[in-house]
């Protein structure tokens, strides 16, 4: 069966504190267990960036309450694309806290990312990692 994978990238909300942080991970796990949903979620203090994989339905369902949650704004689809395989089968949803510059935050994902995951994945997460230290915040 073919699966959708989706890259999107977000602001995180101002006041966002490490609490929230940590009850976005624990609830997109919890869900993405029962919806067959993996992937990774990137933060490096200020924005998201998140690829998430699974059925096209379950996907198109997560979009739907990603839009509408007010922990982040800016929400913007960045990459989607029908998959043959899951590039982050063991991950219901892995949290990678990154520093804001683009060289240090490469290098953490680089020691996180297992072997098994395709270069070309890699390079559109460097890519995306590359868009989000670039940006700044709204005025
Ligand atoms: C940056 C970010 C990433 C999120 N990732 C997921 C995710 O991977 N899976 C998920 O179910 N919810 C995720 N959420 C939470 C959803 O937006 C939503 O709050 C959650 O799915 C519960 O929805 P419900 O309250 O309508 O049941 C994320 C939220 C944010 C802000």
């Amino acid at each position: 069966m073919k699966l959708t994978s989706v890259t999107y990238t977000s602001l995180a909300r101002l006041d966002l504190q490490t609490d929230d942080l940590e009850d976005i991970h624990r609830s997109a796990r919890e869900h993405n267990a029962l919806d067959g949903i993996t992937g990774l979620l990137v933060f490096n203090g200020t924005h998201f960036l998140q690829i998430i994989e699974g059925a096209e339905d379950a996907i198109e369902d997560l979009i739907g309450r990603l839009r509408q949650d007010t922990r982040h704004t800016g929400f913007e689809i960045r990459d989607r694309r029908k998959v043959e395989a899951r590039s982050f089968p063991d991950w219901a949803m892995e949290l990678v806290r990154v520093k804001a510059g683009y060289f240090e935050a490469r290098e953490t994902i680089t020691d996180r990312l297992p072997d098994s995951v395709p270069e070309a994945i890699q390079a559109r997460l460097f890519r995306m990692t590359e868009l989000i230290s670039r940006m700044e915040f709204p005025n």
